[in-house]
């Protein structure tokens, strides 16, 4: 289980006893930004919204698969799009990424006066994962985020894959007024998947080299030591402590690791520790 998985798990227990104590904090927007923010969550808010937001029969069209056969062929224009806001009781139809969704069954969320409203009738995608519902952020721009960030965004994309019917795509920037994917839809498919390699080894890292645990002692001071779950990474194997150097030797922390990777360059040993030590007080 990674850290944020964890902090995730820790916001949904805080959450739910938030909703017993003062149900009014727990309003739709809150549950946005904290989604938004920590894309783990999104499986949380989906079912929440599932609860809230479906009804009991199934919606024939949202049971297609998002697969590219299934590509729908309706292109909107902002201002057609800007028309389904659910204003008069219209359909409502917001867009991430230039697909353009059917959220009409969700219209406590995104219609007139719900916690969604500001995603009606436009495509928001960066306000997902920055948070920022005013309308300068509630734009199509997705460019310069971070990987969390785009992770978070293909967290979306697949939420309204699943959840709701892809109806159509935006002419704009993600794609041109044939429906054909632009430049920019490439390059942020480029974008999404670095991300995704990006976490992919930032994962494995953490499992190459755990972190340690740690004592404090006012009289005695630290202790770093290893175990078999040290770090949150269950293991078979338990590694003796070393520092471990980011690449640019900005960042020092202490990783558990095993015998066979030990010459790695990143590592420095503990002064005054035995090389073979499970455990190792810092220099004070
Ligand atoms: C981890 O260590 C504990 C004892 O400290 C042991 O009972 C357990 O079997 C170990 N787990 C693994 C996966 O080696
Ligand atoms: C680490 O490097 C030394 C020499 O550089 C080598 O003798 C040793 O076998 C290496 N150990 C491992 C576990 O690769």
């Amino acid at each position: 289980m990674n850290k944020l998985m964890k902090f995730s798990i820790a916001v949904v227990l805080l959450a739910a006893a938030v909703a017993v104590y003062q149900p009014h904090v727990f309003t739709v927007k809150y549950m946005h930004d904290v989604a938004a923010k920590y894309p783990a969550f999104v499986s949380f808010f989906r079912w929440l919204h599932g609860v809230k937001g479906s009804s009991s029969k199934p919606d024939p069209a949202n049971l297609k698969d998002g697969s590219p056969t299934t590509d729908p062929t309706r292109v909107f224009t902002k201002e057609e799009l800007a028309k389904y806001k659910g204003e008069d009781g219209s359909d409502i139809y917001i867009a991430l990424m230039g697909r353009v969704f059917d959220v009409t069954r969700g219209r406590d969320f995104y219609g007139p006066g719900g916690g969604y409203a500001f995603f009606s009738g436009v495509d928001g995608s960066r306000a997902f994962v920055t948070g920022d519902f005013k309308p300068e952020g509630l734009i199509d721009d997705i460019s310069g985020l971070g990987s969390q960030d785009y992770i978070g965004l293909r967290d979306w994309l697949d939420f309204y894959m699943k959840d709701y019917a892809y109806i159509g795509k935006l002419e704009g920037k993600f794609f041109n007024a044939n429906g054909e994917p632009t430049e920019y839809y490439f390059q942020v498919q480029e974008w999404l998947k670095g991300a995704s390699n990006f976490k992919e080894e930032e994962d494995l890292f953490k499992e190459k080299f755990p972190m340690c645990n740690v004592d404090y002692k006012p009289e005695e001071g630290s202790r770093v030591w290893c175990s078999n779950k040290s770090g949150g990474v269950k293991r078979d194997w338990v590694g003796v402590p070393r520092s471990l150097y980011s690449a640019d030797s900005k960042n020092i922390r202490c990783a558990c690791v095993q015998e066979a990777d030990l010459n790695d360059s990143l590592l420095k040993e503990y002064p005054d520790c035995p090389k073979d030590a499970s455990s190792c007080m810092l220099p004070k």
